[in-house]
């Protein structure tokens, strides 16, 4: 297709070309193009406590419902030293794993910035953390979330190559005006995804493993369906980014996420692509290779909010 004649610069920043849907960001006065702070936050003492009480916390639940890479991965960098990671010696460490950073950002940048520190492995992670008024939930991705959460899975290093190829994918996606398709993607993989370890199933997605209600759910609960990952399918699946997850993709190994993505032309697929998603988060469909159909149960009964509970 004459689509593919203009080759992309990784290297620089992408421009997002006019109108493209996505979401308007204002950025704060003191940064530059590239969203980046100039110097980590210095957190308070009781702010560091925080984190390390994050930590803990989710250390009690994550033993045999986190996958393996990741636990092995906030071994190797030690993210339980104590108070929130250095970036600096968190990317000294990380950059002789597997070529990765951690960048500071203020807040969520604009999705061709994000696509551009991905596709250079530079990962955007928000300075900030979290109050004790928002301990349990924020729905703001903090320090918590992007460092806890994220980058213990950049030290594998298929999965470090999938992030470094989803950035490079946001240029494709621009051009086709399909971001809520490659963010749906995202949603389904790098926030929510589980990973099949022998005849069990482990959380590798970040929204899973930075929460405590969610990998508890997520791994044992009745109520979520559990379907093999489909990339045609999951680009056209809506997400709510409030809630825990009606279904969950499963994946099985780093291997076959990376070549059902890195495999699949995505210029043709956007082709096929609506500008709006064709399933809902709660549908079980004709092609889907199921491993658990969910009860729904929590989500019926009313989902956040409602009392019900996570079962
Ligand atoms: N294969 C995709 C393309 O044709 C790129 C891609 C890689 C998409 C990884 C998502 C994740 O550009
Ligand atoms: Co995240």
């Amino acid at each position: 297709m004459t689509d593919n004649i203009v080759p992309f610069d990784y290297e620089r920043l992408p421009e997002m070309p006019d109108g493209v849907y996505t979401a308007p960001l204002r950025r704060p006065a003191h940064l530059a193009q590239d969203w980046l702070e100039p110097a980590q936050r210095r957190y308070t003492g009781d702010e560091n406590a925080i984190w390390d009480e994050l930590y803990h916390r989710q250390m009690e639940v994550l033993p045999g419902r986190a996958c393996t890479a990741f636990l092995e991965g906030t071994e190797r960098l030690d993210l339980g030293r104590g108070g929130v990671p250095d970036f600096e010696r968190l990317s000294a460490e990380l950059g002789a794993l597997t070529g990765w950073s951690v960048v500071p950002v203020p807040m969520l940048i604009p999705d061709h910035v994000f696509f551009w520190h991905l596709a250079n492995r530079r990962f955007p992670a928000g300075n900030f953390i979290r109050t004790r008024d928002t301990f349990d939930y924020i729905q703001e991705p903090d320090v918590f979330h992007d460092v806890f959460g994220h980058v213990p899975m950049l030290t594998d290093p298929v999965y470090a190559d999938y992030m470094q190829a989803y950035g490079r994918a946001g240029w494709k996606a621009m051009r086709h005006n399909r971001l809520k398709a490659l963010g749906a993607l995202y949603w389904y993989t790098v926030e929510f995804g589980l990973v099949k370890e022998g005849d069990a199933l482990r959380a590798y997605g970040a929204g899973i493993l930075s929460g405590p209600r969610e990998a508890v759910f997520a791994i044992e609960g009745q109520s979520p369906n559990r379907v093999m990952l489909n990339v045609d399918r999951v680009v056209r699946t809506d997400y709510v980014i409030d809630d825990l997850q009606p279904t969950y993709f499963v994946i099985e190994s780093f291997d076959d996420l990376f070549r059902q993505t890195v495999g699949r032309d995505f210029d043709r697929l956007y082709q096929a692509l609506g500008p709006g998603f064709t399933y809902a988060n709660t549908a079980v469909i004709d092609v889907d290779d199921v491993l658990h159909h969910g009860t729904l149960e929590y989500h019926l009964r009313g989902g956040r909010g409602s009392g019900a509970k996570p079962v």
